[in-house]
């Protein structure tokens, strides 16, 4: 590896292998930041100075018509999500996924999803695409999972997402997805959300769990047994700014929270031809560990009693699946996981 004016530069002779991994990364990066970027800026372009302004109409009449996909199961694709570039993504890292039971394909599955790390990749390469394996190790289970209906609002962006069986997050998509009369329907939410992706670090395990409890109202409401996993090395894939609670950035990300709903983290990874700076994701092993199914009978109108108890119920088993499998996966036998 070259050093210069302490840049580490990629060496040039990699094998074709590695550079399909390199590629898969490029790819997912490019439409998770630069795509929607450019939709939003591209329409206006198109639509004043050019002779398809017609399409910017056609997609307009086309989103009016599908704009409740989202929230409908969406349009999930075999083929979409089973192509190779999926692999070499999922092998860039490498991204395992680790299956502790059986699911039975005749009940349905709310899986609660941890730590959000900073975009959650993990969570799509194992539950949006095959990159992993999940069609095999989960048969018969359609999983989708959930995101914030702002990814849906940008061309291109949606549709890439809803053919990978991306959905809402909203109560109206969750009892849709999950009051299914089929069996076999699963739903992954990334329960600590924005807040918690403040405080991927890695080497950090801090959970944003204890108030979050629509999940658990929602798994009583449709009687979806609930699945906890957690996600060890989605935390290592980025660098974030030192922000402890009470920093100055902290207060900053605090305040547009408040403003725009949610609160960006100040990252980085790396790049395509240097190994210290730019927005690929490290090459660093991710394990994906799915735990076993917590039953959960059909409650239609919970009372917090019964909420809490379940929520207690879900927050030790995810405790234990960490403290199980933590030393497997690289996390010190000293390290705990923080929930708060
Ligand atoms: C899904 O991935 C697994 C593991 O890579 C592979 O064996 C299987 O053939 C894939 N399934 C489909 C339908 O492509
Ligand atoms: C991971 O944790 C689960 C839940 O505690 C446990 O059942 C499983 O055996 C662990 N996996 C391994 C390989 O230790």
């Amino acid at each position: 590896m070259a050093k210069m004016g302490g840049i580490e530069f990629a060496p040039l002779n990699i094998p074709m292998e590695r550079r399909l991994q390199t590629l898969g990364s490029i790819y997912y990066i490019f439409i998770v930041f630069v795509l929607p970027a450019a939709t939003i800026v591209i329409p206006f372009y198109v639509f004043f100075y050019t002779s398809y302004w017609y399409l910017v109409i056609l997609n307009g009449i086309w989103m009016y018509y599908d704009w409740h996909s989202p929230k409908r199961g969406a349009y999930p694709s075999r083929w979409w999500r089973t192509m190779r570039i999926h692999t070499h993504f999922a092998n860039y890292f490498p991204i395992k996924l680790h299956r502790t039971v059986e699911l039975d394909p005749n009940q349905n599955y709310l899986f609660g999803y941890h730590p959000h790390g900073i975009i959650s990749i993990g969570a799509y390469v194992n539950f949006c695409t095959n990159g992993t394996g999940a069609f095999e190790k989960f048969p018969g289970i359609n999983i989708a999972l959930c995101t914030l209906v702002g990814q849906f609002w940008t061309p291109l962006r949606r549709e890439w997402g809803l053919l990978h069986g991306l959905i809402d997050v909203s109560r109206e998509s969750l009892l849709y997805s999950l009051s299914d009369k089929r069996k076999g329907q699963g739903v992954v939410v990334v329960v600590g959300g924005a807040e918690e992706a403040l405080d991927a670090h890695p080497g950090h395990h801090i959970l944003t769990l204890n108030r979050r409890k629509g999940f658990i109202r929602m798994a009583l409401k449709t009687g979806a047994q609930l699945v906890p996993i957690y996600s060890f090395g989605e935390n290592e894939l980025f660098l974030q700014a030192d922000n402890p609670k009470g920093s100055l950035i902290r207060s900053i990300q605090g305040y547009a929270k408040q403003v725009m709903g949610f609160s960006p983290p100040v990252f980085h990874g790396r790049g395509i031809f240097n190994y210290n700076f730019g927005l690929l994701p490290f090459r660093r092993e991710v394990n994906t560990v799915v735990g076993a199914p917590i039953a959960v009978t059909k409650t239609v109108n919970p009372t917090p009693e019964i909420v809490d108890k379940l929520h207690a119920q879900y927050t030790e088993a995810l405790m234990k699946l960490f403290e199980d499998n933590k030393t497997k996966y690289g996390v010190s036998k000293d390290s705990k996981l923080v929930i708060q």
